[in-house]
């Protein structure tokens, strides 16, 4: 379902917790003149751990909280969600809902040099065989497709644990077989990751283009808000955007770890309570 929408509405952007803030970030560089709401979900976050039906009801339930706030478009900035929820979201929203599997599989293809193309992620998008389905449709064989799930990431890049031997050892077991198997291209499928990124460009060597989702994310909004008439005349130039924070919970460290993943600090926030987000849930099925 599509809804006509106004192209001064805010865009929503949601996540399992913070990570999803490096695609606000992306989105924010790219079209700077855009208001954006994000909703992260750090009451509930780990979604990549669980399974694809408590996924899919948390999911409904963040994406119907940013339609209550009037957005024009929801950005799914969480891969695992994108990957259980995505095709879901958009029989029941009455807004254009993009997520980032497609947009990495796409800038992916357009990276390889004809060899093997690597996609890392947590345990439910690699298990979900979503990234897989869509490099395998483009034509590449099973012998190039080459996933791995990488679940410490997540709370290595929760703690700040950069150049730290915890995570470069966690790199190295995960990424070896992809490096064993030569992959020319290296999806990072998941939120945390592009904070990851010089680490594993080490490791993986000079000739390995890695696809950050946040980026290919950011233009693919473009493009589509641009088809549906909906990007505001100044989102890349002359007006600064408002960034507007909602969240299920304030995790101890959320200053110092949202700053990581943000870029800057956050401000403009607010906490949202599971019951307003159970009704904003409803809310999408009796649309
Ligand atoms: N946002 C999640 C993703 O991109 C990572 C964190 C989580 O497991 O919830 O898949």
């Amino acid at each position: 379902m599509t809804g006509v929408g106004s192209a001064e509405a805010p865009i929503g952007v949601f996540d399992s917790g913070l990570g999803g803030l490096t695609v606000l970030r992306a989105l924010h560089e790219l079209l700077p003149g855009e208001d954006l709401v994000y909703f992260g979900d750090t009451a509930r976050v780990p979604y990549g751990t669980k399974g694809e039906k408590t996924v899919r009801a948390f999911a409904q339930q963040d994406a119907g909280l940013l339609v209550t706030r009037g957005v024009k478009m929801v950005v799914v900035a969480c891969n695992t969600a994108s990957a259980f929820a995505l095709d879901y979201l958009r029989e029941i929203l009455p807004v254009p809902v993009l997520g980032v599997i497609n947009p990495g599989v796409r800038t992916a293809l357009a990276s390889t040099r004809g060899g093997a193309v690597g996609v890392i992620g947590t345990s439910g998008t690699i298990r979900s065989l979503k990234y897989q389905a869509g490099l395998a449709a483009a034509g590449l064989s099973e012998g190039q497709i080459v996933a791995q799930e990488c679940p410490l990431f997540v709370p290595l890049m929760e703690e700040g644990l950069h150049a730290h031997r915890m995570t470069e050892l966690a790199i190295e077991e995960y990424l070896e077989p992809l490096r064993a198997a030569q992959v020319d291209t290296l999806i990072l499928g998941c939120t945390h990751y592009p904070l990851l990124k010089a680490e594993i460009a080490e490791f993986m060597g000079p000739d390995v283009q890695l696809v950050d989702s946040a980026n290919a994310l950011a233009v693919a909004a473009q493009d589509r808000l641009g088809e549906l008439g909906l990007l505001r005349a100044d989102a890349t130039a002359g007006r600064e955007g408002e960034l507007s924070f909602l969240l299920s919970d304030i995790p101890w460290k959320f200053q110092e770890i949202g700053a990581r993943f943000l870029g800057k600090p956050i401000e403009n926030m607010k906490t949202v309570g599971l019951d307003e987000m159970e009704e904003a849930g409803h809310a999408m099925e009796q649309l």
